[in-house]
């Protein structure tokens, strides 16, 4: 039996009914393979403010310092709309990135067959096998550049440095070759300077993959080719801001942002949540979609502990739900079964079952 350490992170608001689901599910999975997975509770964001007095709290970090993989559910909400800056549920989430150095976030973006009627787009735009790699830069850019305000003037400074480009290029190129070889390149740098250097250091990595296509778009462009024709994208390579805002747009193509999953990586340990936030809206109701958390779950399988099976049951088994019409409001048209998040739990934990027997 192997032993892996996984640090569990719900969070705020839904947290807590997304993360619960997923971990029984890999639990399951685990002990079918021989793998025990040892899931440690730690408060991040809103709950470690509350907790800790801090998003990010010391006692989070010396969990996530002994664990072979971050598993984390969302952060924020208006419970802390109010706090300073510094002190946002968000901030923790920044930092636990910026901590383990995860410059690399995987969010891949897929059209469920059984979605396909559900996708705010035709069926004739997005054809039969829609298969997107968002690969977003996420530990620099915008979000972590000076920031400031002095009276009526504020500021958020937004800069790149060749080996930050250079390093998620690589990540993009790599991944590309493996899948379409096609990389399109998103940025602004018609406008912005960190966009020009951006745009000549992925031109210098795109050397190196002589197999594998590279295109690039102007961001706003970029918007509005995601819904025009999506079927143009294989990879799209980009910074952490444009990256954080195009996929909450891709995600909808796939029915709903319940739908995406993320894995964050780099040097060390991987982290893995679902793209979307904290759905205060929503909580408490056993009303959330917890697909994209299960799916998390899944690529955590899959990238960190190389079990490529487990994840494949994973994935098949919300695919099977998804089949047998199970959804939870945010992907119901209204001819289907309409069921709360802890009857999808059941069900996928049904189909999983049936997989592992055969
Ligand atoms: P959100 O993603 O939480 O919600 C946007 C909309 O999508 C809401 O109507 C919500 O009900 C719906 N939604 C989101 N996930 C869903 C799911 N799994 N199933 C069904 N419906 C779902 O974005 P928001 O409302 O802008 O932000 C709420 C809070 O979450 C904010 O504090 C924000 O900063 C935070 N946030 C956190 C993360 C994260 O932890 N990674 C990501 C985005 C936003
Ligand atoms: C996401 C979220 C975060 C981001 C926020 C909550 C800091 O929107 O994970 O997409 O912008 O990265
Ligand atoms: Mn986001």
């Amino acid at each position: 039996t192997k032993t892996y350490k996984i640090a569990l992170l719900p969070g705020d608001y839904i947290g807590e009914e997304i993360t619960s689901g997923a971990v029984k599910i890999m639990e399951r999975v685990g002990k079918a393979y021989n793998v025990d997975l040892q899931f440690t509770r730690g408060a991040i964001g809103g709950a470690g403010l509350d907790e800790a007095g801090h998003p990010f709290p010391e006692a989070t970090k010396n969990i996530c310092k002994e664990s072979d993989a971050i598993f984390l559910g969302a952060v924020g909400g208006p419970k802390w709309d109010n706090v300073a800056s510094n002190l946002r549920p968000e901030r923790g989430l920044l930092e636990i990135r910026k901590e383990l150095g995860v410059f690399a976030n995987l969010r891949p973006v897929k059209i469920h067959s059984s979605l396909r009627d559900k996708s705010p787009l035709k069926e004739s735009i997005i054809g039969d096998n829609l298969d997107i790699l968002i690969v977003r830069e996420l530990i620099g850019g915008i979000y972590f550049g000076e920031k400031g305000r002095e009276g009526d003037k504020a500021y958020d400074v937004m800069s790149y440095s060749a080996e930050e480009v250079e390093r998620i290029a690589e990540i993009a190129f790599e991944a590309a070759s493996k899948r379409d070889k096609r990389v399109t390149s998103v940025d602004k740098a018609n406008v912005l300077e960190s966009s020009k250097l951006w745009r000549e250091t992925v031109e210098k990595v795109a050397k190196k993959y002589p197999e594998v296509e590279l295109s690039h778009l102007y961001v706003d462009n970029a918007a509005m080719q995601l819904v025009i024709n999506p079927r143009q994208f294989d990879v799209i390579l980009t910074s952490n801001m444009f990256g954080d805002i195009l996929s909450d747009e891709a995600s909808v193509i796939s029915g709903s942002i319940g739908m995406l999953p993320s894995a964050s990586i780099g040097k060390g340990v991987g982290l893995f949540e679902p793209i979307h936030g904290s759905a205060p809206d929503i909580a408490g109701q056993d009303k959330v979609n917890p697909m994209a958390t299960i799916l998390s779950g899944a690529m955590m399988l899959r990238h960190s502990f190389n079990m490529e099976e487990a994840a494949k049951i994973i994935e098949k088994s919300v695919e099977l739900v998804l089949e047998k019409g199970y959804r939870t409001g945010d992907i119901y048209s209204g001819t289907e079964k309409l069921v709360g998040t802890k009857e999808v739990v059941e069900k996928i934990m049904e189909e999983i079952e049936v997989l592992l027997q055969k």
